[in-house]
């Protein structure tokens, strides 16, 4: 030990984990921890770091954001999007396939990662679009590392297609021969298509009618029926952005059949309501859509039971002119999230709502162990890639919606004081944002992580009555 050089040594951080806080020194190489400890047992370093009064996370992954790029320059890029993110203390974003063109083919994912790599300033996965039409390129999408799927059952932004239900356990048998696990947009898109038709016709168009369109059936509907393929099929599915006390019913039944579904919700399904309607009309519109308060404490409660695996963002940009159409029909649905979400949670701590170990647990250790990251990434271990929140806990500070990095600089958070701020971030040891501020030269510096994904092995179910073994492979 006394010959190694650690690059960075930070002292008296409070270094969290999903069952323990100590104060401890951490040391890095190589974009590594190396070592834990009392100040005394560390190597010498290069660089010293005084973490005083600070917190130390594992940096949050954040599993669920729309970075628009290719496709959406005006609304998001890969530039400002991590930037958000490093501003976020989040070390790991997973981007959806909802671009110009969708990241449905070898060709157009290669080129995603090509622009991911050349802009990003944290870690990033990059999902594969999974649908009628993109069953055929599961194998190639896979060799051209995805992290995992993306399967729209309902409409939303980019107006992807949804599969049918046959379509649908067609996709899920071949992705469960894979083990890769299909992050799901769990809304019924016949009930949802039905009545914004009707809605439409009958001339309403405020936000109240896009809640309309969407009652709570339309996601409990979806969840279930995707919890029964998923049973059969043997698929990992996630479903994303749970909005309602309902959906929690097939998840939880599902998960107690030992059906490998994972559930994530995001901060506005548990501080944002219909409450908030009137005061930021297409602002506030996402799909899901903000839902009554009455759903809030149960989607608490199953995060913190476990029910629920995963606060994420959905972080969504929109522009200003995008978000406040009067139409409701043609406002562009969701707002950004990635660079507010651990402030919002934090401020809950502090609250009392949670501890900061569930914080991470639900931040960063589960989302790297559902998919396949751990302990590569979502612990401050000796080996752990060095991907640390440094955050301030007793830090007051109010969101502001012209002071964030994403290019959206719109969204229902503005003017909500917080408790609790990440004040530097790093990424495989490195400092992306230091004091508030990004750092120089860190353009780039974030890689995928598909490389380091290690998935259990795939367990199929009732392969003798899947489309291949009926008919054969059609393409
Ligand atoms: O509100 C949303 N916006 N929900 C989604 O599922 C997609 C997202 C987007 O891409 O804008
Ligand atoms: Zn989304």
């Amino acid at each position: 030990m006394t010959d190694i050089i650690a690059d960075l040594v930070i002292h008296n951080g409070k270094i969290v984990s999903p069952d323990s806080v100590i104060e401890a020194s951490i040391a890095i190489k190589d974009g590594q921890v190396l070592a834990i400890g009392a100040a005394s047992a560390m190597p010498s370093a290069t660089e010293t770091f005084d973490a005083s009064g600070l917190h130390l996370l594992p940096g949050a992954i954040d599993d669920h954001v729309h970075f628009r790029d290719p496709g959406y320059p005006h609304k998001e890029d890969w530039e400002s999007g991590t930037a958000a993110a490093a501003f976020g203390g989040v070390t790991c974003v997973f981007d959806m396939p909802n671009t110009i063109p969708p990241t449905g083919t070898k060709e157009v994912l290669a080129a995603k990662h090509a622009i991911a790599a050349s802009k990003a300033h944290v870690d990033f996965g990059l999902y594969g679009l999974l649908g009628d039409d993109t069953i055929a390129h599961v194998p190639d999408l896979i060799e051209g590392g995805v992290i995992g799927f993306k399967l729209y059952m309902g409409n939303t932004f980019g107006k992807i297609p949804s599969p049918d239900t046959g379509a649908t356990l067609e996709c899920f048998e071949v992705a469960a021969a894979t083990g890769k696990r299909v992050s799901l947009h769990a809304e019924n898109n016949d009930i949802m298509e039905r009545r914004q038709k009707r809605l439409m016709a009958a001339g309403k168009k405020d936000q109240w009618a896009h809640l309309a369109a969407r009652p709570n059936v339309v996601a409990v509907e979806a969840v279930s029926r995707a919890a029964t393929l998923a049973e059969w099929t043997g698929a990992r599915i996630h479903v994303l952005h749970i909005s309602t006390a309902e959906e929690l019913r097939p998840l939880r039944e599902a998960k107690a059949r030992g059906v490998d579904i994972t559930g994530e919700t995001c901060p506005h399904y548990l501080m944002l309501s219909t409450d908030d309607y009137d005061r930021v009309p297409g602002v506030i519109a996402v799909n899901p859509p903000v839902r009554e308060a009455v759903n809030q404490e149960l989607i608490w409660q199953a995060l913190l039971d476990g029910a629920i695996d995963v606060i994420a963002t959905d972080h969504a940009p929109h522009t200003p002119e995008e978000k406040t159409r009067k139409d409701i029909w043609t406002v562009d649905c969701g707002f950004p999230g990635v660079e507010t979400q651990m402030p919002l949670m934090l401020t809950a701590v502090n609250a009392g709502r949670l501890s900061i170990s569930d914080y991470v647990r639900i931040s960063a250790y589960n989302p790297a162990r559902i998919w396949g990251l751990y302990p590569r990434k979502g612990a401050l271990q000796p080996g752990s890639d060095a991907d640390i929140a440094i955050v301030d806990l007793s830090r007051d500070h109010i969101i502001r919606d012209a002071e964030i990095q994403s290019r959206s600089k719109i969204s229902p958070w503005d003017g909500r004081p917080v408790k609790g701020v990440p004040v530097h971030t790093l990424v495989r040891g490195r400092f992306v944002m230091k004091d508030r501020k990004l750092v120089a030269g860190t353009k780039g510096w974030g890689q995928s992580v598909h490389a380091i994904q290690a998935m259990p092995e795939p367990t199929v179910r009732n392969a003798e009555h899947s489309m291949q073994a009926i008919v054969g492979r059609q393409s």
